[in-house]
């Protein structure tokens, strides 16, 4: 490469690095996260122009196929993909990265040695850690995608003596890391590739206890895992992108990880080894009262008398998708002078801000948004609490029940509300498999019926009440 060549590459990264920055500073709020989204993937497209350009031996026919083939995929996936489905998209995609950093980083150790020449320890440490962390994170993510996608069962798999098998592998793993790096007996090589396979064995085995609720968390906290494998890879190959970027994804993930075990209540030690919804419950006996099935004429009277409304959406909205139908609500109510808010939970959905993506994609303006915080003090001063097709983050138990798997996760305190009304279609538990009393107090109106479809009569009926 000629120096002219070599500062161009630099330059352009550094661009790069500044528009990840910018891209993921943007992704804080609704308003600015498409910006944002699209700056960073422009600065990718940048480095990725300018490596292909100068990084020697590049078949450039090859290139090209396999360049049009990864965006005609992840173009497709992106713009099919349903919204209930992206939990699993996002599995996938972060084991495709976490798989192509433990390969690179393979491919270059092997390749040196190839030539009949040791790595330097600035290679074969990172190479080493990169291969181990990144095979974990692959294996890892598609267990957690073929879970999501019920291509194998969601529940959680348990055996005794899992977590010392765990142990003991990691601590082999970490012998063959060790014997990758300085040789022995074996070489370089084989314990290189007994490093591979066994960091995916690993991972296999790290996610399949997991199940149900806790899924979100262990897709995080493996996002996190490719984010330090690619920054590792920057290493090996000394790569100032992969190492920023890749540090930066380690840290966000990490911290998102660690916002995810917070809403819900679970210590990460515990996500991974605790197998939360192996723990089932059947009808709470504990719980008294009956159901009220209310009708769309009630709930319309309800609402439209009303100072204060408060929308709570959850996972059914997203199912039955509502969210247009819960907007045309939301402006019918403030056409008769209506205070309507919109309650979000962290960990409403199944993905980290599923419900502002949603009510963004249907215009809500963002200042009717309030987080969980904001919006339980509220609760005592609100007329009607409708709770859109959301079940767990509305469950009292989390907060009256110690006998509760979910005891001690921050909900919406929606009881506190003087009515509350229920929009879904049975009496079925969500997504923790457990029952929720909420249902049956004597405040609650149950509304059965597609949330979409009674949102919109709703919005009918709205207009015969005078
Ligand atoms: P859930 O507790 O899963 O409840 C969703 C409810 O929506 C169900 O009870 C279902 O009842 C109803 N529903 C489904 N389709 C509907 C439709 N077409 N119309 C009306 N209602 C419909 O949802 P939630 O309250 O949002 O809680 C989220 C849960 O998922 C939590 O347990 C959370 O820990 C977990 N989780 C969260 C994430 C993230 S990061 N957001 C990711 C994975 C898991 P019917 O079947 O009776 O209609």
């Amino acid at each position: 490469m000629t120096a002219f060549a070599a500062n161009l590459t630099q330059g352009v990264y550094i661009v790069t690095i500044l528009l990840v920055i910018v891209g993921i500073m943007r992704l804080r709020t609704p308003a600015t996260a498409r910006s944002g989204n699209l700056l960073a993937a422009f600065g990718m497209l940048l480095a990725l122009g300018v490596t292909l350009l100068y990084v020697p031996l590049v078949n450039w026919l090859v290139m090209t196929a396999m360049l049009v083939l990864g965006a005609g995929i992840g173009t497709w996936a992106a713009r099919t993909v349903k919204m209930t489905a992206m939990p699993q998209m996002v599995a996938l995609f972060n084991g495709m990265g976490g798989g192509a950093a433990a390969l690179v980083a393979l491919g270059e150790a092997l390749r040196i040695l190839l030539q009949g020449a040791a790595p330097p320890l600035a290679v074969s440490i990172p190479g080493a850690f990169t291969v181990l962390i990144g095979a974990i994170s692959f294996a890892g993510s598609m267990v957690a995608f073929a879970k999501l996608q019920e291509l194998i069962g969601g529940r959680p798999i348990t055996f005794s003596g899992q977590k010392i098998l765990h142990a003991v592998l990691f601590a082999l793993l970490l012998v063959a890391a060790a014997l990758a790096v300085s040789g022995g007996p074996l070489g370089r090589e084989t314990p290189l590739i007994i490093l591979a396979v066994g960091a995916a064995v690993l991972g296999t085995l790290v996610v399949l206890p997991v199940g149900g609720a806790d899924m979100p968390v262990i897709i995080s906290l493996l996002n996190s895992l490719t984010g330090l494998a690619a920054a590792a890879t920057g290493f090996v190959l000394g790569n100032d992108v992969l190492i920023v970027a890749g540090s930066l994804v380690g840290a966000s993930g990490t911290i998102l990880t660690q916002l995810m075990s917070r809403a819900m209540n679970r210590p990460i030690s515990n996500v991974l080894f605790g197998a939360f919804s192996s723990v089932k419950q059947g009808t709470d006996q504990t719980v008294g009262g009956e159901v009220r099935a209310t009708s769309t004429e009630e709930v319309a009277t309800l609402l439209a008398y009303a100072s204060r409304v408060v929308i709570v959406p959850g996972y059914g909205l997203a199912v039955a998708r509502a969210q247009q139908q819960v907007r045309d609500l939301m402006v019918a109510l403030e056409g008769r002078g209506v205070d309507v808010r919109f309650g979000i939970h962290p960990v409403a959905g199944r993905m980290p801000g599923h419900m502002n993506v949603l009510l963004a994609e249907a215009d809500v303006p963002y200042d009717r948004l309030y987080e969980m915080d904001a919006i339980n003090p509220e609760f005592s001063r609100t007329d009607v609490v409708l709770v859109v097709g959301a079940n767990d983050v509305t469950n009292p138990a989390a907060r009256n029940n110690p006998g509760s798997p979910i005891y001690g996760m921050p909900v919406l305190e929606v009881d506190r509300a003087k009515v509350v009304v229920v929009l879904k279609r049975s009496m079925a538990p969500g997504f923790a498999g457990i029952d929720n009393p909420l249902f049956l107090m004597d405040q609650t109106r149950m509304l059965f019926g597609d949330a979409r479809t009674s949102l919109t009569e709703l919005v009918t009926a709205l207009r015969d009440v005078d």
